[in-house]
């Protein structure tokens, strides 16, 4: 009789994205928004073919090299893989897959939320209003950096990044990036190629962060790259928070060096620095890069969409390969 191969969720996933899951698969749930923890998952994993896991359950080498062996395949609902030892899985032959493509759009838009809100003071306007301490209009209330012209560096020119410049055209931005290489796409056939962060960096009034976090990648924002961008510039990180030294930032922002910021991502996540707390030129949200239904529904799917290819004996449609 044909049995359902068996998989760990580690969370729960969207509605319709465990639907199918659990038509398909024998499921071991985790019917909370909590995430397992790596002892928790050890614990199930003498159970399961494979895992679907997300960025806050680091697979990193220990709790790689401690899954017994019936563990093939960790699917991430997620396009990051910092999260995961892809070299400690290859050495264990399991496989890894994870989600891009399908939040390019939702991550791109929030960058540019993250961009406006940032210079347009939409956090510390609107907390003055609900706190009902308008009064009247004034000309000289809450005077933000104009968006609308300006240089739009870009660090990371992948999907995201690329998607970030195309929408940043509609505001007449001057698109300007660092990348390992240039871009061949003829709607950026006007960006900028840096080949150094450094040649990047005086070009930035504002800085989208769109790279991978990676050892390379870990502080590269810092006292030394901050100080090499503009007086009065504006920060935006939608990718991963420990690309930016979140005490050299706070620095930035309390001298004024930097404008502004805009934050979808920060170091110890969830822990927001208290550094940041006061700051009314900081504009921060609760990692929701990929956060709508649609969105989420096919980081989901695409998930799914691994698993049925490797039980199906087929290859990974979005293998993470060493
Ligand atoms: C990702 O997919 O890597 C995001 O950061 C989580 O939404």
């Amino acid at each position: 009789m044909y049995q359902k191969p068996r998989i760990l969720a580690t969370r729960n996933f969207p509605p319709a994205v465990m639907e199918r899951l659990l038509k398909d698969y024998h499921v071991i749930t985790n019917d909370s928004d909590e995430h397992l923890t790596s002892e928790a998952i050890l614990e199930k994993a003498n159970k399961v073919d494979a895992i679907m896991g997300s960025p806050t359950n680091p697979f990193q080498k220990d709790l790689i090299e401690a899954l017994p062996s019936n563990v093939k395949l960790i699917t991430t609902f997620s396009v990051g893989y910092d999260h995961m030892d892809v070299a400690a899985a290859d050495k264990c032959g399991i496989l890894l897959s994870n989600t891009p493509d399908v939040l390019t759009d939702a991550t791109a838009d929030i960058a540019i939320l993250c961009m406006l809100g940032a210079a347009r003071m939409a956090h510390s306007s609107a907390e003055f209003l609900r706190a009902g301490k308008w009064d009247r209009w004034s000309a000289n209330q809450f005077l933000g950096v104009q968006v609308s012209g300006k240089k739009l560096g870009i660090l990371g020119m992948g999907r995201i990044g690329q998607a970030v410049a195309r929408r940043a055209l509609g505001f007449d931005m001057e698109i300007h990036y660092h990348n390992r290489r240039p871009v061949n796409d003829d709607r950026l056939k006007d960006a900028i190629y840096h080949e150094t962060l450094e040649s990047l960096l005086p070009n930035c009034d504002f800085l989208s962060i769109n790279c991978g976090l990676s050892e390379e990648t870990h502080y590269l924002i810092n006292d030394t790259t901050i100080a090499a961008m503009p007086d009065g510039a504006v920060l935006v990180n939608t990718a991963r928070g420990p690309i930016v030294e979140d005490e050299a930032l706070i620095r930035a922002l309390k001298s004024k060096k930097l404008a502004a910021a805009g934050l979808d991502v920060f170091e110890n996540e969830p822990n927001l620095n208290p550094g940041y707390m006061d700051l009314p030129n900081l504009f921060v949200l609760p990692h929701i890069g990929s956060a709508t239904i649609e969105t989420r529904n096919e980081m989901g799917f695409k998930c799914l969409d691994n698993l049925d290819a490797f039980f199906a004996g087929k290859a990974l449609p979005s293998q993470i390969k060493l």
